[in-house]
């Protein structure tokens, strides 16, 4: 698969360390940094935001920034995040009074943007936005926490998603993100997925070149 990414959760690494364990990851060849925002209130936990984005940004001139924001009000705060640097910003739907209003003002900041669907919310969404979006990120496991089992009616949404999608004669990213590991990476990228987010498969290892070969690799096993 040749436009396959795979983009590290930096929320699994150790925020202590928080810039050498951004520079291990883009080293050991990450193609982009998945970063997780959560705001307590659209998902029962607290990570990171604004000011982290800006000094990653600051740091990391180069990398890919792909802001995944699980947070209430993204209507707002998208365009805050696309200011701060963000290069991708997706947000929750069902989290918007006006999905297609926001899609409109990251595109407007100069970034890409995405729609985030999780395991419970059908794909409707995609019907009348997929022209306007760069990518759908569907969520195998439910936003909050990293380290969770992928969920495996993922692999037919994606299906149903890639249908969809042709359908719709749309050219979109689809990214996958929960449970991604090197042993279920080719039936996600068979079912459809492009990118991959991987956190504990990753940073939960001492070799971070390493597992991201192993995800490659895993991603062309089917
Ligand atoms: C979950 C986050 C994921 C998470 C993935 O709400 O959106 O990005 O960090 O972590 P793993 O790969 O450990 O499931
Ligand atoms: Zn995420």
């Amino acid at each position: 698969m040749s436009d396959l990414r795979i983009a590290p959760s930096i929320l699994a690494s150790d925020f202590t360390y928080l810039a050498d364990e951004c520079e291990a990851v883009l080293e050991a060849g990450a193609d982009w940094l998945h970063v997780d925002v959560m705001d307590g209130h659209y998902v029962p936990n607290i990570t990171i935001g604004l000011p982290v984005v800006k000094s990653l940004r600051r740091t990391f001139p180069e990398a890919f920034l792909d802001v995944h924001i699980m947070i209430a009000n993204p209507d707002v705060m998208a365009s805050r995040f696309v200011d701060a640097g963000a290069d991708m910003v997706t947000f929750h739907p069902e989290a918007s009074e006006h999905p297609h209003r926001t899609i409109q003002s990251i595109h407007e900041g100069g970034a890409r943007a995405g729609l985030a669907i999780n395991p419970g919310t059908p794909l409707d969404w995609v019907d009348y936005l997929a022209d306007e979006l760069d990518m759908v990120l569907l969520m195998s496991v439910n936003p909050g926490f990293g380290g969770q089992a992928f969920i495996e009616s993922t692999l037919r949404k994606l299906r149903d998603l890639r249908a969809k999608l042709a359908t719709l004669n749309a050219e979109v990213d689809v990214q996958v993100d929960g449970g991604v590991k090197p042993t279920n990476a080719g039936e996600i990228c068979a079912a459809g997925a492009n990118i991959l987010v991987a956190g504990s498969a990753i940073f939960g290892t001492t070799d971070y070149g390493a597992a991201i070969a192993e995800l490659r690799e895993g991603a062309q096993s089917e």
